[in-house]
């Protein structure tokens, strides 16, 4: 019998996983937190699947020191999470509380304590409900806020952490918060979300120049949501369309960073429906503040199809795929796909994978969770990345989404992608088959073919 290839992941390859606050930590009301949208938005009747909301979630926040126990003994090199930013200021600005700060530096140093590298996110959405109450990223004084906001944690915990990521998706939380209206702070309103759209740009650019003028070591960047686009055919127009996707989509979140500004298709589509991006001088320096990496998460892939109908010129095409219970296609190519294609858009960044993984909702049968198809799907994406990374993209870390399953978003707690099954009654948490995968995974530093 023949050996099976080997896929081996680069000397110093790093393995993790991924939460953030809002969706694990619970204790909403304690310790001086103040509100954040997310409390306010999740309790409105209507807005979550079952009326669920993360006043408890995981309770992350009083079992954080048996949650890092968990992550060690899984092998775990890195963690991400995100700094609930009610915690530290309870109205987004002004008094600064201790005891929310008292948190993460335990945290950080349980982590610290069993060798796990920390990789702070400082915005997962959670924004301090003082600050929508003003308008929210809509309002261009969010990204000062924003900025005194990371000046603070950089220097109260910028001597243990070193990996800083300013926003997580920038694309989701104004796009579905500010123009569909599915997240907090369930806004329908173009305006507005040219607004959020570069208010967040802009707020980043601030936050890594406060990173630079703080003096302390390390590395900070940005973490997109992503899709891997691919044309439904070959003409022309569709070809075309699937560019349209990419602007829209990508580029308008990833150009001002590398210094590109944001793609003229969609100014004008933004200028034509009355919505300009309230741009200033100034504004688009500050937005490509050199980073030193890119954060990419990426889930599925999308089929796109000219639409000349519809303003943005582009469309979805019908999936081909299996569908996933999140509703978009099981396609485990795209992560190499996509790695390819924005390592070659941007230069060749250094890139840490802060998210991917499976949403399987299998449940457990005598005790044990056999999440199979989280396994066969993680095989295909991180093969994908292993050719992405032979073909020449810097893939530094990988960030398995999510250490447990967690509340997510509108979709309350119906959709797991926990490694670790969490028992929301009991929070007892079991880890699945998956668990065992991934362990092998970061034990071997890589994977059969
Ligand atoms: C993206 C988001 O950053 C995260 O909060 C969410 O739970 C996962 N993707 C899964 O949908």
């Amino acid at each position: 019998m023949r050996a099976m290839p080997f896929l081996q992941f680069p000397q110093g390859f790093q393995w993790g996983a991924a939460t953030a606050s809002y969706q694990i930590e619970g204790a909403y009301d304690e310790d001086d937190r103040g509100l954040s949208v997310w409390d306010v938005f999740s309790h409105q009747p209507g807005r979550v699947v079952n009326a669920e909301h993360g006043d408890v979630a995981c309770d992350h926040y009083h079992r954080y020191r048996e949650d890092v126990d968990l992550m060690a003994r899984l092998g775990l090199q890195t963690y991400r999470f995100s700094v609930a930013w009610p915690r530290i200021f309870p109205f987004g600005y002004g008094r600064v509380n201790e005891k929310g700060i008292d948190f993460y530096q335990r945290l950080v140093d349980a982590l610290l304590e069993k060798n796990i590298q920390p990789a702070l996110t400082l915005f997962h959405w959670d924004l301090p409900q003082g600050l929508q109450d003003l308008g929210g990223w809509a309002n261009r004084d969010v990204a000062d806020r924003f900025a005194e906001y990371a000046a603070l944690l950089y220097e109260r915990l910028g001597d243990r952490v070193s990996r800083w990521i300013t926003l997580n998706e920038p694309l989701i939380f104004t796009q579905f918060g500010y123009r569909l209206g599915w997240l907090a702070p369930g806004i329908s309103d173009l305006k507005m979300t040219a607004a959020a759209v570069h208010h967040a740009m802009l707020a980043h650019g601030k936050a890594v120049q406060a990173f630079r003028a703080s003096g302390r070591a390390g590395e900070i960047g940005i973490t997109n949501a992503n899709t891997s686009f691919e044309p439904a055919d070959d003409s022309p127009e569709t070809l075309r369309a699937t560019e349209l996707a990419r602007d829209f989509e990508t580029r308008l979140y990833h150009g001002p960073v590398y210094g590109k500004g944001y793609p003229q298709a969609v100014l004008d589509y933004y200028a034509s429906e009355d919505a300009p991006f309230p741009i200033e001088p100034g504004d688009m320096e500050v937005i490509a503040s050199p980073t030193d990496f890119l954060g990419v998460n990426l889930y599925s892939r999308q089929r796109v199809l000219p639409d000349d109908a519809r303003g943005v010129g582009y469309r979805a095409a019908a999936p081909t795929l299996p569908l996933l219970p999140m509703g978009y296609e099981a396609a485990p190519h795209s992560l190499g796909d996509f790695v390819r294609w924005v390592s070659k858009e941007y230069g060749r960044p250094k890139i840490y994978i802060t998210e991917n993984g499976v949403c399987d909702n299998t449940e457990p049968v005598n005790g044990a969770i056999d999440d199979h198809l989280r396994i066969e799907l993680l095989q295909g994406f991180l093969a994908g990345l292993h050719g992405a990374i032979a073909d020449g993209a810097d893939v530094r870390a990988y960030y398995e989404w999510s250490l447990m399953d967690n509340f997510e978003w509108s979709f309350g707690y119906s959709k797991r992608f926990g490694m670790v099954w969490t028992d929301f009654a009991t929070q007892a948490r079991i880890p699945k088959k998956s668990a065992a995968f991934y362990s092998e995974v970061i034990r071997r530093d890589g994977l059969d073919a």
